[in-house]
């Protein structure tokens, strides 16, 4: 970006493709981690006389117009944080985008309306993303790709537009990736990862890589459970993926012989009900032994004795890469092993890396200072595609 800006971006309508995906309970943000993030280019770009055209998706609306998706309540934070007024078009290629960005004088920024409102955002057919993509690329000059939690996708504003204008990567994507380059390349041992998050089938590409690289594997979450079945015990009503024990086998059995140690739950939280999130009315539930989950209940968090051991496994790490809550952290009685974890980090010396919206969203939700952690990254499954790596589209279409 620092070229793009050297080369001269005064007047010139930059379109900053960022990351908005926040969460939301109704019109009220939860967690503006993203905002913050990408706000520091959008600012750079501003006070370069840049005219700032912001766009994103946000959640996974059906390629129509949404009211429940809108980012206007992003628009309203991000004028918040930057301290002056962020227009917000109500469409994104049609009439009022097109007169909001016209009305746009050098140094102000405008915000356009949910990307995914649009089928051709992430159509599956490069022509309607290519025609898309056109349509964007009528609205602006330059462009800056700063979204990295989703470069792992290959939609139109993040893969197809940037090929129509002359492109830069923005400061966010330029830490993030610098970051994670650290922990794909010369890592400093020993290398100990905490995974966890419902599915392990979004985790085994990045177990994959990972058995060639760490030290030790954590496994917590509701992927324990078919981590704890694989290796032959009953796991109650607990999440599983049948179809997945036969890979989780496979995992633990290269694992074994190349020395690297997977870590399970000793003891986990169960209950025969899912605790309720909006009440969070106390959920009372049992401590049993891993191996002795009764046929009723599912576990929900580990548990007190695996919070101990786990945080053994961290304390001598020198790098920590944490993807993925340890439980159901939204309820009080089932935080404690997530809070647990984040602690782990940051009592070891190690450099931490905490990935995924979930994660990044659970460490400041629970009251800790993210400024403490190495580095939260913006990107769940875009620091995941990463670190398998894979070639991110978001990253490819930047590169040249
Ligand atoms: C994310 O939240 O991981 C990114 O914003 C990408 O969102 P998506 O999974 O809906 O593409």
């Amino acid at each position: 970006i620092d070229e793009l800006i050297a080369d001269g971006v005064g007047g010139k309508r930059v379109f900053v493709r960022a990351d908005l995906n926040v969460p939301l309970d109704g019109a009220t943000i939860t967690d503006d981690g993203r905002i913050r993030a990408v706000q520091p280019t959008i600012a750079k770009l501003a006070q370069n006389g840049a005219k700032v055209i912001v766009a994103s998706h946000l959640g996974r609306p059906k390629g129509a117009p949404d009211p429940a998706f809108s980012l206007a309540p992003a628009a309203a934070r991000l004028s918040e944080l930057l301290g002056r007024d962020v227009a917000f078009a109500t469409d994104t290629v049609g009439d009022r985008a097109r007169d909001t960005v016209a009305a746009l004088g050098d140094g102000e920024v405008a915000v356009l309306e949910n990307l995914r409102f649009n089928p051709g955002e992430t159509s599956k057919d490069d022509a309607e993303r290519g025609a898309f993509a056109d349509q964007l690329a009528q609205l602006a000059d330059l462009y800056v790709g700063d979204g990295f939690g989703a470069v792992h996708r290959k939609h139109a504003s993040v893969y197809d537009l940037p090929a129509r204008l002359p492109h830069a990567a923005g400061d966010l994507i330029a830490t993030e990736v610098a970051v994670l380059k650290k922990l794909t390349e010369d890592v400093k041992r020993p290398y100990a990862v905490v995974l966890g998050g419902a599915k392990v089938s979004d985790k085994l590409g990045v177990i994959d890589h990972l058995l060639e690289r760490a030290d030790r594997i954590l496994i917590g979450g509701g992927m324990a459970y078919t981590f704890l079945a694989a290796q032959g015990h009953e796991v109650g009503i607990s999440l599983l993926q049948k179809d997945q024990i036969p890979a989780v086998q496979e995992y633990l059995k290269r694992a074994a012989a190349k020395g690297v140690e997977f870590v399970l739950p000793v003891d986990v939280l169960v209950s025969a009900d899912f605790p309720d999130l909006k009440t969070k009315a106390p959920a009372n539930p049992d401590t049993v032994a891993a191996d002795a989950i009764p046929a009723d209940k599912e576990g929900l968090d580990i548990g007190p004795r695996t919070r101990e051991l786990y945080a053994s496994k961290l304390a001598d790490a020198a790098t920590i890469f944490w993807n993925g809550p340890m439980g159901v952290f939204e309820h009080p009685d089932y935080a404690g092993g997530t809070k647990a974890v984040a602690q782990g980090l940051l009592d070891s010396s190690a450099f931490t890396v905490v990935g995924g919206g979930d994660s990044a969203a659970a460490v400041r939700q629970l009251g800790f200072d993210e400024n403490a952690f190495g580095h939260i990254s913006t990107g769940g499954g875009a620091s995941l595609e990463y670190l398998e790596g894979k070639t991110l589209p978001g990253l490819a279409a930047l590169e040249d």
